[in-house]
Parts: C-alpha cells; structure tokens; sequence
C-alpha cells in the first residue's frame, strides 16, 4: 500500500506522527509538503495529492490542515477525488466501506494524536462494499462529469 500525504503549517505537527506511525508499519509514504511551520496555503497541497491519488501513483491520500475543512474541500475539486473529512472511527471506515473514500482528511487542530491515529487505522484496514453503495458512488462520478465539461 502506497500512501500520499499534504498538511499546510496547521497540519505539519500531526503529519509527522502520522508519517510516522506509518513507517513503524512498513508502509510506503511520500510527504508533498509543506515541509516548514511556515504559514502557507492548504489547496496547494491538496492539489498535489489528490492529483496523484487521482492518478493512481498512491492508494490513498492523507491531508491535514488546522480544521481538516478548508484541505478537503480543495482536495473534492479534483476529478476522482472523494475526500472524507473524519474525527472519529465510525466516520472513517464507513466512508471506505460506503463512499470508497480515496482521501482521508483530518484538523490538526481539532483531533489528539491518539484519536488521529486510530482514525488512520481504521480508514486504511476497512475495504470498500460495493453493491448498493457502488451504484451511489457511481452516482457521484455523474455529478462530476455533468460539471466538468
Ligand atoms: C490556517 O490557519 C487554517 O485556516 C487552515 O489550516 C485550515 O484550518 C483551513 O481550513
């Protein structure tokens, strides 16, 4: 499993643990930055993110801003981007089981280190359903497709 994570400078401080816990895992990540605790702006790293999740270059993505808000709706811009914005466990594998989520967000500034971890966990174990939450899904990828002409 590849994963692709982005944080802004309210993100940074959580990122790291997550990027650690990861590697304690043997996942393979790539951090797209920011790098520094320098102010900076959140949809510049979604965009790269979710353009390589959308690609299919990693599995899924994980974003962090201060709110986890401002991260993912940028992310949701992007074609074949279904971000989900998760503080508690429940949210974060019923988003993969029912939504096929591809991005997991979360707010630095909202959620312990602890809780933020579990949500990971619980986002990257869980597995898609398909049936009637495919036929949804798909539905989704029509609304996308009426606007992006
Ligand atoms: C940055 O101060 C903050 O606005 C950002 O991290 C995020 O919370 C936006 O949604």
């Amino acid at each position: 499993m590849k994963i692709a994570l982005g944080s802004d400078h309210g993100g940074i401080e959580l990122k790291r643990d997550i990027i650690k816990h990861l590697e304690k895992k043997g996942i393979e990540i790539k951090d797209f930055g920011t790098y520094t605790e320098e102010s900076c702006d959140y949809p510049d790293f979604a965009l790269k993110v979710a353009e390589e999740v959308a690609s299919k270059n990693y599995d899924f993505g994980i974003l962090v801003c201060g709110t986890g808000i401002g991260i993912s709706i940028s992310a949701n811009k992007v074609p074949g981007i279904r971000a989900a914005l998760c503080h508690d466990t429940f949210s974060a594998h019923a988003t993969r089981e029912h939504n096929d989520a591809n991005i997991l967000a979360l707010g630095g500034r909202i959620v312990g280190v602890g809780l933020a971890l579990d949500i990971v966990d619980a986002f990257l174990n869980a597995e898609f359903q398909g049936g009637r939450h495919e036929r949804r899904v798909n539905k989704i990828t029509e609304i996308e497709k009426k606007y992006s002409k």
